[in-house]
C-alpha cells in the first residue's frame, strides 16, 4: 500500500537526473521528492549491462525502503536496461516510471517527422530500445541514432557553455549520422544541461526535444490515474549521493537552491 503523500523517488548516476526532479517540482509543486545520484559509479554509459542492472536495483531498494511511492529512473541507460529487472524485482504494486516511453510515446502523438536524430550514451544506443519502440510506435519513421560517449562526464564536470563543450557537441552534431534530421532527441538526461549549446548548433532548424518536461508530465498523468498525487507538499527534498562531488552540489544548488542537505549514502554493503 502506498500513500499519496509519501514521496518519489528519482534517480541517475549524477546530477542529470536533476534535470528530470527538477521539471517534476515544476509540474508537481506538491510532490517532495527523494534523489539518488549515483556519481561513486558515473558514467553508466560505458558500464555492462549487469552493473547497470545492479546498481538500479539497489537504488530502487534503497528508495522503497525510504517510502517511497513512485520511482522514477531517471536515466535513459538504466531506463534502456534495469527497467524491467527493476519492476520485477520491486513489484507488488510500487510505480516504476522509465524516460523512454512517455518521449516515445510524446514522438508518436506528434506524427509529423520523417527522420529524427537520437542521441545518448553508449549503452543506451547500444541496447537499441529507443530505435526498437520508435520503429514499433512510427514505422514510417527513420531513425539516426548515435552514441555521444563525452557528453555526460563533461556535464557531469561542469564543463558547459564553454569552447571544449562548443566543439565536442559540434563535432558530435556534425557527424554525418545525423544528417537531414527534422528532430532530435536528447536521450540523456544530463543533455538538457547543454540544450542551449545544441539549439546553438541547430539554429532553429532542428527541433530540440525537452525530455524532462515530457518526462514530468507524464508523472505528473501516470499519479493522477493511481490517484496517488500528493494533495500537500509533507517533507523536505533529500539528496543523497554515492560519493559527495562538488560539481553534484553545484548542481544541486543551482537547481533547488541553497538550502539543500547533500547526505552521502553507502547502499552496497550487505545490509545497508
Ligand atoms: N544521465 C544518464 C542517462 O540518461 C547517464 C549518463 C551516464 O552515467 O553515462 O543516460
Amino acid at each position: 500500500m502506498y500513500y499519496k503523500n509519501n514521496p518519489i523517488g528519482v534517480f541517475d548516476s549524477g546530477i542529470g537526473g536533476l534535470t528530470v526532479a527538477n521539471a517534476i517540482r515544476k509540474a508537481l509543486p506538491n510532490e517532495t521528492l527523494i534523489y539518488f545520484g549515483d556519481t561513486a559509479h558515473m558514467p553508466y554509459g560505458d558500464k555492462s549491462a549487469e552493473a547497470i542492472k545492479y546498481y538500479s536495483l539497489k537504488i530502487a531498494k534503497f528508495l522503497q525502503l525510504m517510502g517511497c511511492k513512485a520511482i522514477v529512473i531517471a536515466c535513459n541507460t538504466a531506463s534502456s536496461l534495469a527497467y524491467h529487472d527493476v519492476k520485477d524485482f520491486l513489484g507488488d504494486g510500487l510505480p516504476i516510471m522509465n524516460v523512454i516511453d512517455p518521449v516515445v510515446s510524446h514522438i508518436a502523438q506528434q506524427g509529423g517527422y520523417k527522420s529524427i536524430g537520437v542521441i545518448g550514451t553508449k549503452a543506451t544506443i547500444k541496447s537499441g530500445v529507443y530505435q526498437s519502440k520508435l520503429a514499433l510506435a512510427l514505422p514510417h519513421l527513420t531513425v539516426k541514432a548515435m552514441a555521444t560517449p563525452l557528453l555526460a562526464p563533461m556535464v557531469e564536470e561542469g564543463f558547459f557553455e564553454n569552447n571544449i563543450s562548443k566543439t565536442i557537441i559540434n563535432t558530435y552534431l556534425s557527424s554525418p549520422k545525423l544528417k537531414n534530421i527534422e528532430a532530435i532527441v536528447l536521450a540523456c538526461t544530463h543533455y538538457p544541461l547543454i540544450q542551449k549549446e545544441i539549439s546553438q548548433f541547430y539554429n532553429g532548424k532542428v527541433d530540440i526535444l525537452n525530455t524532462a518536461h515530457i518526462v514530468a508530465l507524464n508523472v505528473k498523468q501516470q499519479l493522477l490515474e493511481k490517484n496517488l498525487l500528493s494533495d500537500a507538499k509533507t517533507g523536505k527534498d533529500q539528496f543523497f549521493v554515492s560519493d559527495k562531488t562538488t560539481s553534484f552540489e553545484n548542481s544541486t544548488r543551482l537547481f533547488f537552491g541553497n538550502k539543500i542537505n547533500l547526505q552521502q549514502k553507502n547502499i552496497w554493503a550487505n545490509n545497508a
